[in-house]
């Protein structure tokens, strides 16, 4: 295998990986719109933009485009397909805008594969943690069981805690493995989901091993600083480098699994030179969960910063509790591990943040826009 099409491989994950994939001998081809509001107006000022310029065959077109994809697949040897909208807030109430993209550009390529002649012998399609929602927990009395959405009015009166589907108790989270039942809270997860199923469905009839690769909360150098929709530790850096408070949703407790981008292009990496991932979905994570306030608090003490962090009780519709990734199944087919501890992570991760141009803060805009449509409630 030679040639590997990323597609978003302009964004965070994939100028990371296509680094990497070119460094290992790779050819890469980049497909990527250079959104908006990833890369800022003028892409030739993005971070991740200039980190893939002098070393990839860049196509800047759209998944949703047909032609893009034809263009972009001429001699591809395998596809990493990671072009996406990935908020999870803003798929809310930008649902058509969601769906086309993520699963009318999966469709759009499927279409090539089973239709067109081509050379492609793997696919790897980025999914995502949020196709399992609240995901795994244990009640005292009903064992194992995969709680739905929290509800609306245990969260108004400030109570954030999962409960059990059948009897309503708290829970304890567990780590959520792949065998879990599937339950998106977001419209940005539903997406996940189809195209996981798509990618799957149509590998197996066409012969294409495909790998699904379920990331947890990615971070490090070359995540987006503009997007003010996704990433805490970006959204949050953004405001202490503007010199802005910190609000913490919910009580501060809830939790995420969080991995560091050196580890997630590790995994792809085996993924497409190795056969045992083949026709599999796998959890991607550090095994670690780590709580919001935990976050703030050590990102103000690294930026030396003197901020204030306030928990508001304030919650997003859509939001999960906690998120704890199981990672037996990567660790016994890939022999997958990851390296990089959350503190060290953070460390390279600011590093990186002081070397760049602080964006201006739009997340309080991003806020009204969720607030105004009844999605965020304080
Ligand atoms: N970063 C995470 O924590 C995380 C977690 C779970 C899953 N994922 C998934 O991994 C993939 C990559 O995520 P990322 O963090 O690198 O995101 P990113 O936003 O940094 O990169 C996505 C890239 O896709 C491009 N893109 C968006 N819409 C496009 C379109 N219509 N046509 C062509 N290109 C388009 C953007 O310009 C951007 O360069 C996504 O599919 C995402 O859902 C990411
Ligand atoms: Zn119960």
């Amino acid at each position: 295998m030679t040639r590997v099409l990323i597609s978003g491989g302009a964004g965070f994950i994939g100028s990371n990986l296509a680094v990497k994939l070119s460094d290992a001998g790779y050819e890469v081809t980049v497909l990527d719109c250079l959104s908006a509001q990833i890369h800022g107006e003028d892409p030739d000022r993005s971070y991740t933009c200039r980190m893939i310029r002098d070393r990839v065959e860049l196509i800047r077109g759209d998944v949703r485009d047909s032609n893009d994809w034809r263009k972009a697949l001429e001699g591809a040897d395998a596809v990493v397909h990671l072009a996406a909208e990935t908020g999870t807030g803003q798929s809310m109430y930008a649902i058509e805008k969601y769906v086309d993209t993520n699963i009318g550009g999966t469709a759009r390529l499927l279409d090539l594969l089973a239709n067109e002649p081509h050379n492609v012998k793997k696919l790897i399609v980025a999914s995502s943690r949020a196709v399992y929602g609240e995901g795994k927990y244990r009640c005292g009395t009903h064992g194992i069981v995969y709680p739905t959405s929290r509800r609306n009015a245990d969260m108004a009166s400030g109570d954030f805690e999962v409960k059990c589907p059948a009897c309503g108790a708290n829970v304890k989270m567990l780590p959520t493995d792949e065998e879990s039942v599937l339950g998106p809270t977001s419209v940005y997860g539903h997406t996940k989901q189809s195209q996981e199923q798509l990618s799957m469905i149509v590998g197996r009839s066409l012969g294409i091993p495909t790998v699904a690769f379920r990331f947890q909360n990615v971070y490090g150098p070359g995540q987006s600083l503009k997007n003010p929709y996704t990433g805490i530790l970006s959204i949050f850096s953004t405001r202490i480098k503007n010199g802005n408070d910190i609000n913490v949703f919910e009580d501060g407790r809830e939790t995420r699994d969080f991995v560091y981008i050196d580890d997630v292009t590790d995994a792809i990496l085996l993924g497409l030179s190795r056969p045992e991932a083949d026709f599999r979905a796998l959890n991607v994570g550090s095994g670690e969960c780590t709580d919001v306030l935990r976050i703030a608090g050590l990102l103000i003490q690294k930026y030396r910063s003197s901020s204030k962090v306030t928990v508001t009780g304030d919650y997003r519709i859509g939001d999960i509790r906690h998120n704890l990734a199981d990672l037996r199944a990567i660790r016994e087919t890939l022999g997958y591990e990851p390296r990089i501890g959350f503190e060290e992570g953070i460390s390279r991760f600011i590093d990186w943040v002081e070397g760049q141009e602080t964006e201006p803060d739009r997340y309080e805009a991003s806020i009204r826009e969720m607030e105004n449509r009844g999605l965020f409630k304080k």
